[in-house]
């Protein structure tokens, strides 16, 4: 079993997107409002770190770079992004955010 705490929840504010290290691996966080995603910290496209550049409102996490957007409940691209997201899976327990992190989640970049 590897779920690890990734942070307390008190005072993680709905729509935020936080970025963490878990035990040497960096992750974002978000907030979907009570519902928790915890995903790699680069983005799909062109390894945007998503801690600076992620934004999520109104139920789409968007990085700011070239817009290309998903679903954060189910990890979907939508619009014009070519790839889904990587999540881990999350629980609350305890007031605290965790993450099941046994490897990092990476994408495969091609170089252009
Ligand atoms: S780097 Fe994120 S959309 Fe291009």
């Amino acid at each position: 079993m590897a779920w690890k705490r990734v942070c307390s929840v008190d005072g993680f504010a709905a729509n935020a997107v936080r970025k963490f290290t878990v035990d040497g691996v960096e992750v974002v966080a978000v907030n979907l409002g009570g519902d928790f995603r915890v995903i790699p910290p680069m983005c799909p496209h062109m390894e945007e770190p998503l801690g600076e550049s992620g934004l999520y409102q109104d139920g789409v996490f968007t990085c700011t770079k070239h817009l290309w957007q998903w679903d954060l409940k189910t990890g979907a691209k939508t619009g014009v992004a070519e790839r889904d997201i990587k999540m881990y899976r999350t629980k609350v327990e305890g007031g605290e955010l965790l993450a099941f992190i046994d490897k990092p989640l990476e994408y495969e970049y091609v170089e252009e």
